[in-house]
């Protein structure tokens, strides 16, 4: 006959290995970002100063640092700016120089994602 401490093994010991590898599972996740490894240095810092800067130097949103960026990401709606999809801002590059490349796109979404690395 099983006693109580048995079952207490029986049960316990298999469920806290069941936990063990659930919890490594979760640290082992990754962001889910688009492009994990995009910094203001490697990409984001060259879209602006080739697309934006030639107009968003002197005028706001100022686009020439990384935090003049992540300002006009997070208070201009710059991502809905690029995207050329929505009526509720406006379409930029503002010139006939043309729509970013869905790359370049993927690359400033994934940038704010990540949490606006440099
Ligand atoms: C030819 C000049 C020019 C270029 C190039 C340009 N912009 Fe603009 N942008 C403007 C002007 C002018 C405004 C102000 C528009 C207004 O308020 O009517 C503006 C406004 C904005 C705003 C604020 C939008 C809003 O709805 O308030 C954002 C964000 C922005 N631009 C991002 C960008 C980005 C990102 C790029 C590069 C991909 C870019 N712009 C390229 C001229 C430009």
């Amino acid at each position: 006959m099983i006693c109580n401490k048995n079952l207490f093994f029986l049960t316990f010991i298999p469920l806290s290995i069941l936990f063990t590898f659930a919890s490594c599972g979760k640290t082992a996740t990754t962001s889910n970002c688009e492009n994990e490894r995009v910094t203001y240095s490697n990409s984001i810092k060259a879209i602006m100063q080739t697309r934006c800067v030639k107009c968003h130097g002197a005028s706001a949103p100022n686009l020439e640092s990384l935090e003049g960026v992540k300002s006009a990401i997070n208070l201009r709606d710059l991502i809905c700016s690029v995207e050329w999809s929505s009526s509720t801002c406006k379409d930029m590059p503002a010139d006939n120089s043309g729509k970013l490349s869905d790359a370049e796109i993927v690359k400033i979404k994934s940038w704010k994602c990540l949490g606006f690395p440099n």
